[in-house]
This record gives structure tokens, C-alpha cells and sequence, in this order.
């Protein structure tokens, strides 16, 4: 059984279709890259994975229970969460409260109050780079830092599958390759990880499967470095980018 399946989903808005038909397995322990062009509906299937929008035909389903019609919130207890693509942390809270609320949140840890929910906020913050600014207010953030912020905020609902919505946007050479590092150790503790990223190249160091989506469906899937080097997909790139 896997740990959580898309079957067969589909979401229109209107008359322009998303995303089509698109099945997918997600495991413990491995990180799926999401490619595409700008538009092939990445960002509406982590929607319907996270349960921020209901597909208009499929399923979703988590250790093989049935969870289409799960809100957000019961997917994240379940241990299902996400990054936005636009971050959007409480602005005038500390990072440090911010990261804390996603503990006090998120999966119930046994007897974590408020205090622990901080200190432990804290060492959240330093696996994303970010302890030197705990004490200062989310709207202070630059770009990358927010990004940081937002992975800090999802790891700390202690999911089991997380989706990251272009996390190395705005990042620096060094800072991108110690989120990929992060990355890693969070697969080795188990997680099951999804990748939405257009840095294909960094890709590569850090996935262990790809798929391809183009105008909503999936072109192909496999080993990353044949799926980024795939003719079908370097075409879907190649048409989008000349519009
Ligand atoms: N809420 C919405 N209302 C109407 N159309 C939408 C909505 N969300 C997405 N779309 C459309 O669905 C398609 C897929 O968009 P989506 O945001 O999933 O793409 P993406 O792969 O994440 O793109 P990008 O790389 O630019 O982030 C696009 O045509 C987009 O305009
Ligand atoms: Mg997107």
C-alpha cells in the first residue's frame, strides 16, 4: 500500500482543464521531483493532494483510506502538509511563533506545551538557517528567508509526506544546497517528500524518482536524470518558454 495515492485526478476551473487524469505514488523515505512548465498544474495537484481545493474527478488516497473529501486541517493531523509557492506566514508574529504554532497544530505530540512548542520552534529554525532570526517578525524576510521560514513551519507539523512549492526560489548557491541537504536527512528520518522546483539541475543531486507534467498531464516518469533529459519533456519546456 502506498503511502498516499493520486488516482485518476482532474480539476478544471471552467472551462481550462488544470490537470488531467494524473495517477501518482508517493512512499516513505523518497523524494518525488514535480517538473513542468510554468501552468502544467504542479501547484493544483499539491491543492488537491493538501485538500485545498476538491478535484472534479479522481481520488486521493493515504495508507489506503479514501481522503478526497478531507479539509486541509484533517489532512495535516493525518501528516500531510505543504509549502505555498507565495509564502504566507502570520506577518507581525516572531518566526519563532510562527514555527510553534505549526507544532502546537500539526500531528499531537505527547505533552508538548507552549514552552517546548518554542524551544523546539527554535531548533526548527536552525535546520533551515534561520536561528539568528527567531525574535524577528515574519514581514521582516526577504524572499529565500520566507521560503525557509515556510519549510520550517510545514516540518514542524511533523508530517509524513510534505510538498514543497519551489522552496529554492530566491535562495543563494550555498543556502539552495543546504536545503537539499535538509532535505535528504528528513528522507532518511522517513518522510515522504514532493519537490515542485523549475532548478532542474539541483534536482538531480537530491531525487530519487521524477514526473513530468505538461498542460495537466503527466509526459513521463522515472530515474530523474532520464525524465529531465527525455525529448517529450525538453519539448514541453522548449513551447512553453517560446509562447
Ligand atoms: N484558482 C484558479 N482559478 C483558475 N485557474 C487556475 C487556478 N489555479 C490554477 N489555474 C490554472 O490551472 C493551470 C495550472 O496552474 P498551476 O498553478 O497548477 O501550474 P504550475 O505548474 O504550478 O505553474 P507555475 O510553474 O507557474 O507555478 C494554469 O492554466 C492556471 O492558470
Ligand atoms: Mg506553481
Amino acid at each position: 500500500m502506498a503511502l498516499c495515492e493520486a488516482i485518476g485526478l482532474s480539476r478544471r476551473f471552467g472551462g481550462n482543464v488544470a490537470l488531467q487524469d494524473v495517477t501518482l505514488r508517493l512512499e516513505p523515505a523518497t523524494i518525488v521531483a514535480l517538473i513542468g512548465p510554468n501552468g502544467s498544474g504542479k501547484t493544483t495537484l499539491f491543492n488537491l493532494l493538501a485538500g485545498q481545493l476538491r478535484p472534479s474527478a479522481g481520488a486521493v488516497r493515504w495508507r489506503g483510506r479514501d481522503i478526497t473529501d478531507w479539509p486541509p486541517h484533517r489532512r495535516c493531523r493525518a501528516g500531510i502538509n505543504r509549502t505555498f509557492q507565495v509564502a504566507r506566514p502570520f506577518q507581525d508574529l516572531t518566526l519563532r511563533e510562527n514555527v510553534a504554532l505549526g507544532l502546537l497544530y500539526g500531528r499531537p505530540l505527547e505533552g508538548v506545551g507552549r514552552r517546548d512548542a518554542l524551544a523546539r520552534a527554535q531548533d526548527v529554525l536552525g535546520d533551515v538557517g534561520l536561528a539568528a532570526k527567531a525574535g524577528e517578525a515574519a514581514r521582516a524576510l526577504s524572499l529565500g528567508e520566507l521560503k525557509r521560514l515556510e519549510l520550517a513551519m510545514a516540518v514542524a507539523t511533523q508530517p509524513a509526506l510534505l510538498l514543497i512549492d519551489e522552496v529554492l526560489a530566491g535562495q543563494s548557491p550555498t543556502a539552495a544546497q543546504e536545503i537539499l541537504g535538509y532535505l535528504a536527512r528528513l528522507r532518511a528520518q522517513g518522510l515522504a517528500i514532493c519537490l515542485v522546483e523549475h532548478r532542474l539541475q539541483a534536482l538531480l543531486a537530491v531525487a530519487d524518482r521524477a514526473v513530468a507534467l505538461h498542460q495537466g498531464r503527466v509526459i513521463a516518469e522515472g530515474r530523474p536524470g532520464a525524465v529531465t533529459k527525455s525529448p517529450v519533456v525538453l519539448e514541453a519546456y522548449l513551447g512553453e518558454s517560446g509562447r
